[in-house]
């Protein structure tokens, strides 16, 4: 057996997913205040001080508050060794957040408690419960005027379709606000304002009997009565706990607190920490890779360039699923096809990038990429394994894409290209015409805002948008297909894929019938394959 077996056991890797607002940033750094990763509340953003603090921020997510990149932390508590995986915070970004989960072995889900799921969010959450895994949900904000708790579950029932399981029950909310049940422990934690440091939130009362008369001096008769009836109503009706449930993404454990009172933040930490599992064997084209493995693998999950503006670099940043990780050492691209070295590793630790000796499964590396990774690609050592690949999502929103200034063809063509290797946007072509124009494709328009930043800021390049009128993408499977033959609606239009392929671009499900009706023996797919 591999000499690293406690090193992996000790991790515990999940991604943490939210509405812009309902407190991700606060309860991530009340985390890491805990790990002793920071010393101040404040360090991990700050909308008041330095929020540029753990990523870097694009000046777009600064006006807007949206989280668009996502970034990678790892701390210590309690003898685990916890990776947080950020994620951008809207849905226009699902997509990436889709590839971060991939990354993650499990999810907490931040929700505010006056607007719970929200709109902008529904869609990301929903990625979320695709790849089931164990989803943790923390209800934020207490301190604050809430909805009801039983609305504010059956919401995430209906929206997520998955149960949901109060750990503990919150009494009262906003300025009545006087802690939470422990249903498992019979105890109160009681709130008591603002308490930035850790444990000074005090337990009022142990193995409690909810009809001790005492209890009514601690909470007023009002809200005790209220609890009582709560806690019978939450016992008797279908609440069952089932760690298997959890840990197959069918029931979200769900704890209520506040972020930034840090109430309820510690106890939380300490239940998800031990319902949740540390990496589990994942599944290749070979069969099932075991993370105990003396053989190392890892697949990338993200690339992301020109994080560091002075280096203009690319990082590839990568899950490791088994085994050890040691810097400098040979490793198999195996989509590439040769050996490679990984050259300084990298890792985010809470404020900083850190040059790296070692990691382990469960780990994540940002590795230095000479433009050689793609999104999904397996890499490393011992027998030669492939980690299933990662989907694209179809584009819903299309632009055409032009250089205002013709001089400007080169950057305009590494932009382009470079953002749609990370897989930030997807591009296509008229056939067989040049990259003087490109167009591009998104699940949300966001994505469209961000491009066009990126392409003005870090390639220096203006560009021209023009919307089409198009929604619906298809990939034609028909080999040998004769383009010129294909008896197509006038809306419907012929492009190419980066990697040659022929798609046709539709405005609404008539014009895809009318094409399959019209051509015989022609095949459609939803994705690329
Ligand atoms: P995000 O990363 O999900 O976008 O949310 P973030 O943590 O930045 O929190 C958004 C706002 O909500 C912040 O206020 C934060 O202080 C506040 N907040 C977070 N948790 C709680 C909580 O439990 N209770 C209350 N009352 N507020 C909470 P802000 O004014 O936008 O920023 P700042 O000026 O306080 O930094």
């Amino acid at each position: 057996m591999a000499d690293f077996r406690n090193e992996i056991e000790k991790r515990r890797t999940f991604a943490i997913i939210s509405h812009p607002d309902a407190g991700k940033t606060t309860l991530t750094e009340k985390f890491l205040l805990y790990g002793g990763a920071i010393q101040l509340a404040g360090a991990v953003k700050g909308k008041k001080n330095a929020r540029h603090a753990v990523s870097d921020w694009m000046e777009i997510e600064k006006q807007r508050g949206i989280s668009v990149t996502s970034s990678v932390m790892q701390f210590q508590y309690e003898g685990y060794c916890i990776n947080i995986l950020d994620t951008p915070g809207h849905q226009d970004f699902s997509e990436d957040t889709y590839r971060t989960l991939m990354a993650a072995d499990s999810a907490v889900m931040v929700i505010d408690a006056s607007k719970g799921v929200e709109a902008q969010t529904r869609k990301l959450f929903k990625v979320c419960v695709m790849r089931d895994i164990p989803i943790f949900t923390f209800i934020n904000k207490m301190d604050r005027d809430a909805q009801s708790p039983y609305d504010l579950l059956d919401e995430i029932e209906k929206e997520l379709g998955i149960g949901t399981y109060p750990m503990n029950w919150p009494i009262g909310s906003g300025v009545d606000f006087k802690g939470v049940y422990d249903r498992e422990k019979s105890e109160i934690l009681a709130f008591e304002g603002d308490k930035e440091l850790r444990g000074q939130h005090e337990v009022k009362a142990h193995e409690i009997d909810l009809n001790d008369a005492a209890l009514e001096t601690i909470l007023g008769e009002s809200l005790c009565q209220t609890l009582r009836d709560d806690v019978e109503l939450l016992d008797g009706a279908g609440y069952e706990f089932d760690l298997e449930k959890v840990r197959h993404g069918k029931l979200s454990p769900v704890f209520f607190g506040s972020a930034l009172t840090n109430f309820g933040v510690e106890p939380f930490l300490e239940s998800f920490l031990r319902m949740t599992t540390s990496p589990l064997p994942r599944q290749t084209s070979e069969g099932v890779v075991d993370p105990f493995s003396k053989d190392f693998s890892a697949f990338v999950f993200k690339i992301q360039a020109n994080m560091n503006k002075a280096h203009r670099d690319r990082i590839a940043f990568m899950r490791i699923c088994s085994g050890k990780f040691e810097k400098g050492m040979e490793v198999t691209h195996v989509q590439g096809g040769r050996k490679i070295k990984l050259s300084q590793p990298q890792q985010m630790m809470a404020q900083s990038r850190e040059i790296i000796d070692e990691a382990y499964a469960g780990d994540i590396i940002g590795v230095f990429d000479p433009g050689i990774f793609s999104i999904g690609d397996t890499i490393c050592t011992g027998k030669k394994v492939q980690f299933e690949g990662i989907p694209t999502f179809a584009p819903e929103f299309f632009c055409r894409v032009q250089q205002k200034d013709t001089m400007k063809r080169k950057q305009f063509v590494k932009g382009t290209t470079q953002i749609a290797q990370e897989g930030a946007i997807q591009i296509f072509q008229e056939i067989a015409s040049g990259m003087e124009e490109v167009i591009v494709g998104v699940v949300g328009t966001l994505q469209f805002d961000v491009f066009k930043y990126r392409m003005e800021n870090e390639y220096n390049v203006e560009i021209r948008m023009e919307t089409l009128p198009y929604s619906l993408i298809r990939w034609i499977d028909t080999p040998d297909v004769d383009l010129k033959k294909l008896n197509l609606t006038s809306d419907t239009k012929k492009v190419q894929d980066i990697r040659g392929r022929y798609l046709l671009l539709f405005s609404n499900e008539w014009s895809i019938r009318w094409a399959l009706e019209h051509n015989e023996g022609l095949e459609l797919s939803e994705f690329s394959r």
